[in-house]
């Protein structure tokens, strides 16, 4: 009997399948030994991939080893003195999709490496085509004898990187590095070392630029903003889709209309398969609520990879009893609690607040921090000063004042110190941290008034190195407590501490990037988001090195008067250019575009720095459309210097009704 083909089968291929079963052709540039020419030929054919992989090999040097490997293999060869390397390549420019240097001694000159440019066509985005690896963590040890410089200089560890070619030798966007500690190492150890590292990651990096991954990003707020201008950084993007971006961040990528029925299951069970005739290979979770109702579980059930926790892992965020349970059986620090639940704790004879009032009164002498037990956006906290105003307060929480998410509420000890966001990634295996980050809850400076869902953030935080110790020790409690109860899933662990004297407690946990602290962390982050994401779902994220950079990095948010209660709309916002003339950038959050200049994915130069020029927004009319409107982001090296662009960006842009807070940047203390 013919067998049926299955369903993905039976779609009709769209042209990117289409494009990506064409062959994809590699030269690889070698002046000698060529190991990394044959780790990387060999790679290509040991594995099928979607599309047949064509490699030749271009030598310089006659008597290259690389000659004698090309044999063996089987692999074309051209051998091409240097003078005459522009005029064989020209005719050929468009013929391979990617020219790989590998130990090729020569620095290529521009008008040859133009011959690798492809400008934006087809939507693509500006390309260079000349990769090249060197033995050392650029921007140390340029040049020649990179291994032995390291070596000699004495340096705690070198590395290897892999980055595209520019003008300047060894300078050029950097791809990805790849760090080895120098230790005890001889010098040949270090070479070895290096070499089979050279050997496994050239050949995985080519792999990627080959065949690069289409993304769909769930979620619209400036959070998204932030990380789809990250992933839109990539080399290893091809199309970037989103589901309901608004209309400040449309342009980066493909819009995918994602309209709730009143179902939300069968809403994410259909996304999920539009996103497999799209061939996307990953989606990536925003917002913390698709995660609670299941959209990774679906997703994965319908073979896309998901950074985001599963339904049950959510609850660490979902329930605040799930999550006290977990911190409890696994000796993770946390506030002592009480759980009250329902109407027996609120009817008329109940003595159950009262009694719980009289613990926290008996224990600590502070009225409880008062909170709902399931998710309220962030808003369901409530601090009373006073045991009257707390008894009060709970009422009205179990009566539903956050709907279901109070009938069951949490009274915990109140805790004093300074609070942190740690946000880490997390494959089911291994747990890599962002530098701690800070958020500015409350609505006004101070420290004072209403919860919101952050109006501002700044990271690094500052912490002393014993502070820091601490929050290693902790990463290293919680690690161990994920892999003890088997938490397999990919996603982001968010965890919101407050260093105590009695050390480090988990306030809560949220399983999604934070909104601002995204903004921020994404600024100091220098290895590519989507290689990490790649990474981990793979269950590989032991394999990288996570970089960072020096820098200082503040958000500020721009809200409409009435938030968070009850926010202004359709405020004109004037003046976005003053972000430009400043170098801030800017997020939207809630927006939308009175007149829809649409600005196409061709329009765009990707090839600059991720900056938002006037030119973005030349011809848009953007109004207010929500409680958090934007956000102006800045990063520098002098903290002060960043901040002042901020503040002078907030006071220029404009809409009616404007507020924000003026005190970011200071650290405070609850
Ligand atoms: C490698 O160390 C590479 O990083 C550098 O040159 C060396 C080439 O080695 N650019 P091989 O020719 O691939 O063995």
């Amino acid at each position: 009997m013919q067998k049926q083909p299955s369903k993905a089968q039976n779609t009709a291929p769209s042209k990117i399948q289409a494009k990506k079963t064409a062959p994809k052709k590699i030269l690889i540039f070698a002046s000698g030994n060529g190991s990394n020419f044959e780790a990387i030929v060999k790679h290509f054919q040991q594995k099928a991939f979607k599309a047949k992989v064509n490699i030749k090999l271009l030598t310089d040097n006659k008597n290259a080893y690389a000659i004698q490997r090309a044999k063996k293999l089987n692999i074309p060869y051209f051998y091409v003195p240097f003078e005459n390397l522009y005029d064989f390549l020209k005719p050929r420019a468009k013929e391979y999709n990617l020219y790989v240097l590998a130990g090729y001694m020569r620095i290529l000159p521009e008008k040859i490496l133009k011959l690798g440019t492809v400008s934006g066509i087809q939507g693509q985005k500006k390309q260079n085509k000349f990769i090249n690896i060197h033995p050392s963590l650029l921007p140390e040890f340029k040049g020649k004898n990179a291994i032995r410089q390291a070596f000699d200089a004495g340096a705690e560890k070198t590395g290897v990187t892999i980055h595209f070619v520019e003008k300047k030798v060894d300078s050029g966007k950097i791809i990805v590095q790849k760090s080895v500690a120098i230790g005890n190492k001889t010098l040949a150890e270090l070479e070895k070392s290096i070499h089979e590292i050279e050997h496994k990651i050239y050949p995985e990096i080519i792999e990627n630029l080959l065949f690069k991954k289409n993304i769909l990003l769930f979620g619209g707020g400036a959070r998204e903003h932030a990380l789809a201008q990250k992933l839109s950084e990539s080399p290893f993007l091809d199309t970037l889709y989103m589901a309901n971006p608004n209309d400040g961040f449309k342009y980066l990528g493909k819009t995918i209309e994602f309209t709730p029925s009143g179902d939300t299951r069968a809403d994410f069970y259909n996304l999920a398969k539009k996103a497999r005739k799209l061939n996307i290979n990953l989606l990536v979770v925003g917002p913390e609520n698709p995660l609670f109702e299941g959209i990774a579980d679906i997703f994965q059930n319908e073979g896309i990879r998901t950074i985001g926790a599963d339904k049950k892992w959510a609850n660490l965020e979902g329930s605040k009893s799930f999550a006290k349970n977990f911190m409890l059986k696994n000796s993770i620090k946390t506030a002592d609690y009480r759980v009250l639940e329902g109407e027996a704790a609120v009817s008329k004879h109940s003595t159950q607040i009262k009694e719980a009032l009289e613990y926290f009164k008996a224990e600590y002498q502070t009225p409880p921090v008062i909170k709902a037990d399931g998710a309220a956006l962030g808003k369901g906290v409530y601090l009373p000063e006073r045991f009257k105003e707390a008894e009060f307060e709970i009422k009205k929480f179990l009566e539903g004042k956050f709907g279901e998410a109070s009938k069951k509420t949490i009274l915990e000890e109140r805790l004093f110190g300074k609070e942190i966001s740690l946000l880490s990634f997390w494959d089911g295996k291994t747990l890599l941290s962002f530098p701690p980050a800070q958020d500015y809850k409350r609505l006004l400076d101070g420290n004072i008034g209403k919860n919101t869902g952050g109006m501002g953030s700044i990271a690094p935080a500052k912490i002393s190195a014993k502070e820091q110790k601490q929050l290693e020790e902790y990463q290293n409690n919680l690690k161990k407590a994920l892999l003890k109860e088997n938490a397999d899933f990919k996603g982001i662990i968010y965890s919101g501490l407050i260093l105590t004297k009695k050390g480090v407690h988990v306030l809560e946990y949220n399983m999604r990037f934070g909104d601002p602290e995204t903004q921020v962390l994404l600024e100091l982050l220098d290895t590519d988001l989507l290689y990490i994401f790649l990474k981990m779902s793979d269950k590989k994220l032991d394999k990288i090195d996570l970089k960072f950079n020096k820098k200082k990095a503040y958000c500020m948010v721009l809200a409409s008067e009435g938030y968070p209660d009850s926010p202004k709309k359709g405020a004109q916002i004037k003046n976005l250019e003053a972000a430009e003339k400043y170098n801030c950038k800017i997020y939207f959050a809630g927006v939308s575009k009175i007149n829809k200049h649409q600005k196409s994915a061709q329009e765009q130069d990707f090839s600059l720095p991720a900056k938002h020029k006037a030119a973005d927004y030349a011809g848009d009319t953007f109004i207010t459309n929500g409680g958090r409107v934007l956000n102006i982001v800045k990063s520098a090296f002098s903290g002060k210097i960043a901040l002042d662009k901020i503040y002078k960006t907030a006071l220029e842009i404009n809409f009616d009704g404007k507020i924000y807070r003026k005190d970011i940047g200071k650290t405070y203390k609850s």
